[in-house]
Formats: C-alpha cells, structure tokens, sequence
C-alpha cells in the first residue's frame, strides 16, 4: 500500500499502488492515470511519500551513497543543502516505517520538469516503489503546469530503462546531454 503525507504533495493521493556514459532523455508521451503497483504481504508498512526538509541532508547523500546509479556534481552537503532550500518540495523521499526506501527529485524551473536521483533501496527494489515516486512527480508537475517530463538515463543503466519504459516513458536518442562544468 502507498501512501503520501497530505503535507508537501499538494494534489498527490493515495497510490496502491555523469561521467563518462552517455546518457538520453527519456520523456512522457502519453500520460496516463497514477500506476497501480503492489506490495504483496506488506500491508503493515505503508510506504509514504513525504517532501524535502532541512535535515535531510545527511539523510539524502547516505542513502544515494547505497541505493542511486553512480554519483551527481551536485552530491554534497553544499548542493543538497542549496536544493532543500530553494524548493523543498521538489524532494520526494518514500520511506517505510520512517526508513528512507527511494528518493527522487521533481525539479520544476517555471519552464521544465526534469527528474534526478531516482533510487530505489536494493531490498525494496521490483516492489513499485519507483513507479509511486514517478506518479507523485507527475502530479507534483500537473498541479504545477508542466507540459513533460524529462529524464536523463545513462545508456547503459538497462533497468532505469526497463523501469521508464513501464512508466510510459520513451527514449529520444536524436538528444544527447551538453554539459558545461561551473566551478573547480
Ligand atoms: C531503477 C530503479 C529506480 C527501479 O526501482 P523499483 O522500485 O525497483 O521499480 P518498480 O518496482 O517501480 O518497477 C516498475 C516496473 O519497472 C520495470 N523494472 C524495474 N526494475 C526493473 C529491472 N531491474 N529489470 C526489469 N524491469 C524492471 C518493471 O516493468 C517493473 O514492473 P514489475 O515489477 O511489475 O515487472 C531501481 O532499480 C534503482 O534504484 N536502481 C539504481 C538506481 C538507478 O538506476 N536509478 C535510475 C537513474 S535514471
């Protein structure tokens, strides 16, 4: 069973629910309701979907440390810091008994929606917890206006793949990521 906390996730209900790769954009085409999911024999630890708060910096880089596909520019206290501050809501965090068991970032500039550091915990993985964070973002980016949904994806990430085509995503390999490193 799904659940998310009525604070943070305006609109969002109940759901039974870089380096050196190159990556693609994966988009929405085809919206469609909230998935359904699963978790057979797990009705006693409802995984919730809460939003982003100060404290969880910590929190967010060990569990990406664990469960996420490789490191992002922007893991580190500094960066984690700088998004909890300028958009909390944007942070999607599934936890099971106050357990963080996935993570992912629903960026909404005004103009775009793109998702980063989905991960799952390796043992809650194949359960829909994913395709429940997917949702959430997808009513966080409704309620907000957003017109699709971007993802970058390594292409060598096959399961990310699996999972985005099962979400209704497709690929636009014609697309490939520019990059511009700000900084040292
Ligand atoms: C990719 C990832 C987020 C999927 O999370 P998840 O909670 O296990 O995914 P779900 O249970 O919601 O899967 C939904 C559907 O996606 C597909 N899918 C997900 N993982 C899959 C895998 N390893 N192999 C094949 N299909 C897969 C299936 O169709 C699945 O439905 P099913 O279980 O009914 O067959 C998780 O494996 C993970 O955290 N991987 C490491 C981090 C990562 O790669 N993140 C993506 C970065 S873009």
């Amino acid at each position: 069973m799904f659940a998310t906390t009525p604070a943070g996730l305006s609109g969002v209900g109940r759901h039974r629910v870089p380096g050196a790769a190159r990556w693609h954009r994966f988009a929405t085409i085809s919206p469609s309701d909230g998935p359904t999911s699963r978790r057979p024999g797990q009705e006693n630890d409802p995984v919730r979907i809460r939003t982003g708060r100060d404290g969880d910096v910590e929190l967010l880089l060990a569990f990406w440390g664990s469960a996420a596909h490789g490191t992002s520019v922007s893991d580190d206290a500094a960066g984690v810091a700088a998004l909890l501050a300028h958009d909390p809501q944007a942070v999607l965090i599934a936890e099971v008994d106050g357990v963080v068991v996935g993570t992912l970032i629903a960026g909404w500039d005004g103009w775009r929606c793109h998702l980063y550091r989905l991960a799952v915990a390796p043992e809650h993985r194949r359960a829909g917890i994913a395709r429940a964070l997917l949702a959430a973002a997808r009513e966080r980016f409704l309620a907000l206006g957003g017109r699709r949904i971007d993802a970058m994806v390594d292409d060598t990430n096959t399961q990310a793949h699996a999972l985005y085509r099962a979400a209704d995503y497709r690929s636009q390999p014609s697309w490939t990521r520019w990059v511009h490193p700000l900084g040292g």
